[in-house]
This record gives C-alpha cells, sequence and structure tokens, in this order.
C-alpha cells in the first residue's frame, strides 16, 4: 500500500525580480510588481508531496519529524526572512522566479533526502511553491 502526503510549510522573504540586460521598461512589463526598485515582500507556502509504502510497524510512511528539520535546514532557515537577491546565493544572479524557486528547492532537498530520510525514505514526487494567493508553480518530479 502506497500513499502521498503533502506536508506545507510558511516563510517569508523579500526579492525584486529585475533582469541588467533589459530596459526599465520590459522589466516592468515582464516582472509587474515584483519589478518595484526597493523590493517587496511574499508569504510563501512550499508544499512538499513525497510518495511511498506505509511502514506495516509504525502505520507511516515517512518520519514527519525528520521531513521537518530537512526542510527548516535546507528551505525555511535558508530563505525565512531573507532578501532573496542579496542574502541566498542561488538568487544573486538568477531571478527568484517562482519557478526558480521550485527548482532550487528541489535541489537542496534531494541532495540531502537519503541522508535526512534514511534507506526507506518515500519518494519526493511534487513541490508546490505558492508566492500569492493567486500564484504558485507546481513541480512534479515523476514523469
Ligand atoms: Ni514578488
Amino acid at each position: 500500500m502506497t500513499v502521498r502526503i503533502t506536508r506545507n510549510y510558511r516563510f517569508v522573504a523579500s526579492h525584486r525580480l529585475h533582469l541588467d540586460h533589459l530596459s526599465e521598461e520590459a522589466n516592468q512589463k515582464l516582472f509587474g510588481k515584483c519589478n518595484n526598485p526597493y523590493g517587496h515582500g511574499h508569504n510563501y507556502v512550499v508544499s512538499i508531496t513525497v510518495h511511498g509504502p506505509i511502514d506495516e510497524r509504525t502505520g507511516l510512511a515517512v518520519s514527519v519529524a525528520d521531513l521537518d528539520t530537512l526542510v527548516r535546514r535546507e528551505v525555511i532557515d535558508r530563505y525565512d526572512h531573507r532578501y532573496l537577491n542579496f542574502d541566498v546565493a542561488e538568487f544573486a544572479s538568477v531571478p527568484s522566479t517562482t519557478e526558480n524557486m521550485a527548482f532550487a528547492i528541489r535541489d537542496h532537498l534531494q541532495a540531502n533526502w537519503q541522508t535526512a530520510l534514511g534507506p526507506n525514505a518515500p519518494r519526493l514526487v511534487d513541490i508546490k511553491v505558492q508566492e500569492t494567493k493567486r500564484n504558485s508553480v507546481a513541480l512534479s518530479l515523476i514523469s
């Protein structure tokens, strides 16, 4: 018996989306309010979905404590209350679009997945990053 489990995490961060090689008008058109010159914040929600078998002894498919420790260390501690453009290495030269954030979170989690969750770790199958009520990006890691 396998199940999918989703756990939600929240953090706040500020950023500015801007590409130096484009004009002010082009940046404004491309990124809208996220191009405002002095930055702005978002209340982000990251949803992590795993898929795996239920351990018959525990009745669980994932150790929530271990998953929380991993996500806190690799995502929350890295991004929470940061100005992404300056404080976070991966967004120094890459715009912190919701799309790029989803891929960065995938990389950080996958690099530490087995170590954090052990040999019977469920698969990381989906990452969703919600930037605003109207905007979220889902990254599916299974085809
Ligand atoms: Ni923004």
